[in-house]
């Protein structure tokens, strides 16, 4: 309706000067007459320019006054020709007495004696009042009268915002409903052809897009940055640095390819450092360094075996084999990344995971230093139910697996490996003999299921995974 009366009128007259009055005339709420011309204008049917207008609005107060009169009239009237008593008065006009005595007083139209009040004039006229209904009206007062009722705070003034409006280039008295969309409808019935369709808007903005998130995985170990991070850009190992390196003996079933990827492609490394692994040969087969090694055959063949990580052990046998090249100096890393393993696939494991490895080599540390390094870090992550059990890893001598209770299974879930570096490892490579490492090596997925309640671990990681919950939950809840 708005549209056909404002498109109506331009075909007859040059311009709508004021949509206000406009929207008046018509009987049309100037609040559709406005978001019809916001649309019109976009589509350049029309060419609207701004108006606005400082209009006056009556307060509650001033609304009153309009409708029962000024509070001093109202006092004036109480008053009759013969006077009345001031406590009387009082009672007879309770809500405007103050106000409205204060004003006729002001005005000389009564006097107010210690008891008494009596008229001084027989006839007042409300010039508020008029003046209010004026303004309700939209009518003009003039300004003497405006500046009165302001500091009465009986009016207050709004910015008034319209539109005067006239013929776009792109008029016409009736607009045709554009079509947005080419139908399946359109296309059998052939009406394409008539269709007037609507232009694109290549200013419009689009849907924003989509930035990316945290994984919690990533999330939840942001803290360990205090460790410089080791170089873990390789999946593919050697079993020389995942295994040999690590005093794991040939026959470990570990080294079972029901356990451990294989490459076939290439399936051997091209180099490695010799004279090393001439050491650690020698340590596997016969020891050395206060050990009597494995006793069996070392072969080449079977350290050159290209795999996929199982651990990142197999990085830190690499770090700390470069670190004994140099002059010794203490040292803590971490790692984060994937590893592989050859596991059926179930609620708790993936062939595919990630760990946290972290290691601190100093001269004199003690099982003591492993076990408040890993309180100190579960605990940060809001995990103080640890337990402890001694374990066996080829490398490390004692080894702990570490425990953590989950609440929403109830039980306690294995959530890593740690240990003391055996000299078996150490020695080899060339570090100090009064060098100790400990070391650790977590499931990235199992802390992190009990963190965020997550009891299947395919929840978390894989092909399964919500992206909404990567979104939802929130970087940190550690409390560094
Ligand atoms: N590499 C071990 C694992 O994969 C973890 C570990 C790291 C244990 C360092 C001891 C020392 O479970």
């Amino acid at each position: 309706m708005a549209e056909e009366a404002i498109l109506g009128y331009l075909e007859k007259n040059e311009e709508i000067l004021d949509t206000g009055k406009f929207a008046e005339e018509k009987g049309i709420s100037h609040d559709e007459i406005v978001n019809v011309i916001k649309s019109l204008n976009g589509f350049r049917l029309l060419d609207a320019q701004d108006i606005k207008k400082e209009r006056w609005v009556l307060t509650e107060e001033g609304e009153m006054y309009a409708k029962d009169g000024s509070p001093e009239v109202q006092l004036f009237l109480a008053v009759p020709p013969e006077g009345i008593a001031r406590e009387d008065l009082q009672k007879l006009k309770p809500s405007i007495y103050k106000i409205g005595s204060q004003q006729a007083i002001k005005n000389k139209w009564i006097e107010m004696g210690k008891l008494q009040v009596a008229r001084k004039v027989d006839h007042v006229d409300d010039k508020v009042r008029d003046s209010l209904i004026q303004l309700q009206n939209g009518e003009a007062i003039g300004s003497g009268d405006i500046d009165g009722l302001k500091r009465r705070k009986l009016i207050s003034s709004q910015i008034w915002k319209g539109y005067s409006v006239k013929k776009g280039p792109k008029y016409t008295p009736k607009r045709k409903k554009v079509a947005t969309d080419l139908t399946r409808e359109n296309l059998q019935r052939g009406d394409w052809k008539e269709i007037e369709f609507k232009e694109y808007n290549f200013l419009a903005k689009g849907q924003p897009t989509e930035g990316g998130c945290l994984h919690p995985l990533l999330k939840a170990w942001l803290l360990y940055l205090l460790f410089e991070e080791m170089p873990t850009n390789n999946f593919v190992e050697s079993s020389f640095w995942n295994f040999d390196a690590l005093f794991q003996p040939q026959q470990h079933p570990a080294r079972d390819s029901h356990d451990t990827f294989f490459l076939k492609e290439p399936s051997t490394t091209r180099t490695l450092p010799e004279d090393y692994v001439e050491r650690v040969k020698q340590v596997h087969e016969s020891g050395g360094y206060g050990s009597r090694g494995y006793g069996y055959e070392w072969k080449r063949e079977e350290a050159n075996k290209n795999l996929l990580r199982t651990h990142t052990t197999a990085v830190s046998s690499r770090m700390l084999y470069a670190l004994a090249q140099g002059t010794f100096a203490p040292k803590s890393y971490y790692s984060i990344d994937r590893v592989f393993r050859n596991e059926a696939v179930d609620r708790t494991h993936l062939a595919e995971f990630h760990q946290i490895e972290g290691l601190i080599c100093d001269r004199g540390l003690t099982l003591g230093h492993l076990i408040g390094v890993l309180h100190d870090f579960f605990s940060r992550l809001g995990m103080s139910k640890l337990k402890f059990k001694p374990a066996y890893n080829p490398y490390t001598e004692p080894s702990m697996e570490i425990f953590s209770y989950h609440e929403g299974l109830q039980k306690w879930v294995e959530i890593g490996n740690s240990g003391m570096f055996r000299p078996e490892m150490l020695l080899p490579m060339g570090l100090p003999e009064d060098v100790q490492v400990i070391a650790w090596g977590l499931s990235l997925e199992r802390p992190t299921m009990i963190l965020y309640g997550i009891d299947n671990i395919r929840d978390l990681f894989g092909h399964k995974v919500d992206l909404s919950l990567i979104k939802r939950n929130p970087l940190c809840r550690l409390g560094i």
